[in-house]
């Protein structure tokens, strides 16, 4: 489908930086797929569902949140985009290092899936320190989250690591 595109990634949680480059994605396609990863070896601090009810609060005010769509997905990337007839992906890059990673990934998913591409997109500059695990050691040691992620995702960050410590 033409102006559509998927952003994957494991989103936990949601951070400032993803909702940066949501937030250009949402201005640049009519319709944004963001796809949190389930089946990531990582072991997820949040559930599936729970990074789904993290994104959806952190955008619905936001006036380009109707054109954000919110799934899971498991397997392929690549499956779930031809499923939905998707040929854009979209990433985020933050720094020189991140680009081999994203380079090889970019690449193997060309050679599986050559209809589809992969576009980058830069955050704002201020946010590109920004990541998921520098968010989770944050949070895990009570340090302030203000700068990081937005609110909704702060308090259940709070609150994650009250009940795992069992305050
Ligand atoms: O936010 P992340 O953890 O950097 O996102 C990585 C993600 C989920 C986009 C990537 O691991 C992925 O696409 N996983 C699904 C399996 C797959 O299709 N891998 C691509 C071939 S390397």
């Amino acid at each position: 489908m033409k102006n559509s595109a998927i952003y994957p990634g494991s989103f936990d949680p949601l951070t400032n930086g993803h909702l940066d480059i949501l937030k250009r994605a949402a201005l640049m396609f009519e319709k944004v797929v963001v796809t949190v990863a389930v089946n990531n070896k990582k072991t997820a601090l949040f559930s599936g569902e729970e990074r789904i009810h993290l994104i959806r609060e952190a955008i619905k005010d936001k006036d380009w949140s109707s054109r954000v769509e919110i799934e899971l997905f498991t397997g392929l990337l690549i499956n779930f985009a031809r499923k939905r007839n998707i040929n854009i992906l979209l990433r985020g890059v933050r720094q020189i290092s991140d680009f081999e990673y994203e380079f090889r990934m970019a690449l193997t998913n060309r050679r599986l899936a050559p209809e589809i591409d992969t576009v980058f997109l830069m955050p704002d500059e201020q946010l590109t320190f920004i990541s998921g695990s520098i968010v989770r050691e944050v949070a895990a040691w009570g340090g302030d989250l203000t700068s990081f992620v937005p609110d909704n995702v702060a308090a259940a960050l709070r609150k994650k690591f009250e009940d795992l410590n069992g305050i």
